[in-house]
């Protein structure tokens, strides 16, 4: 998979992906992620990427030249399934569309910025808008750190342990049970007698009856999707 990001602040992007699984994922060859800075693709001394909004009103527009130099001059170099723009107004990001999302070859993440990008760019170029939950981010490049970060420790291959993201919260519409390590007994605190009886077919009932039981107290919501 390839991933390129389009960024006024390319340094407030590159470290989350420069770490943990993201980071193994790249040295694996799994994914490739290649950071541009929107200033590169202007064309004036000053390189503005910025401009007034017509019609007034407060807060600059990312302007439409450079977003549509750099967008067309990746797709001149291979095709891309999804072009997306990181909004507050997008569609809800979730675990379901970070699956679709990590089955893809190549894709362009736009991160929004000021006021937001001119509408043509969403009008002609845009296939997907994403907002990663109901509050107002200064930029979206931690969006798509987030965005980035979900997808990628999801292709194939990435996780070792291929049952590890299998049995992530949210990865079946329930959250994760508690887990626990050494030591068995801390200031009289005990873990649950049945991951240490060795019966992995009881284990796993207690894992799930957990996971259930958890989702309905904290996210009943999730119980009720599809
Ligand atoms: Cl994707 N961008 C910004 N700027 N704010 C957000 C967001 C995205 N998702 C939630 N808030």
């Amino acid at each position: 998979m390839r991933i390129d990001i389009i960024t006024v602040l390319p340094e407030l992007i590159q470290s989350p992906l420069d770490h943990s699984i993201v980071k193994r994922a790249k040295e694996k060859g799994l994914v490739e992620i290649v950071v541009h800075n929107l200033r590169d693709y202007t064309s004036d001394n000053y390189k503005t990427v910025d401009d007034y909004s017509f019609g007034g009103g407060a807060g600059m527009v990312m302007k439409i030249e450079p977003l549509a130099k750099v967008i067309e001059s990746l797709g001149s170099q291979r095709d891309y399934d999804e072009i997306i723009y990181t909004t507050p107004d997008g569609t809800p990001f979730s675990q379901s569309s970070a699956n679709k999302l990590s089955l893809l070859k190549n894709i362009i993440i736009i991160c929004g910025h000021y006021k937001g990008i001119d509408q043509r760019i969403r009008d002609h170029f845009i296939s997907m808008e994403i907002s990663i939950g109901d509050y107002v981010l200064s930029g979206g490049e931690l969006a798509a750190a987030v965005i980035t970060d979900a997808m990628v420790r999801l292709i194939p291959g990435v996780i070792s342990d291929e049952t590890s993201a299998l049995t992530d919260s949210f990865q079946d519409n329930l959250l994760a049970p508690p887990v626990y390590t050494r030591p068995a007994e801390y200031r009289g605190w005990k873990v649950p007698e049945i991951l240490l009886s060795g019966n992995t077919k009881e284990i796993e009932k207690w894992r799930f009856e957990q996971s259930l039981e958890r989702t309905r107290k904290l996210r009943p919501d999730l119980l009720e999707e599809e």
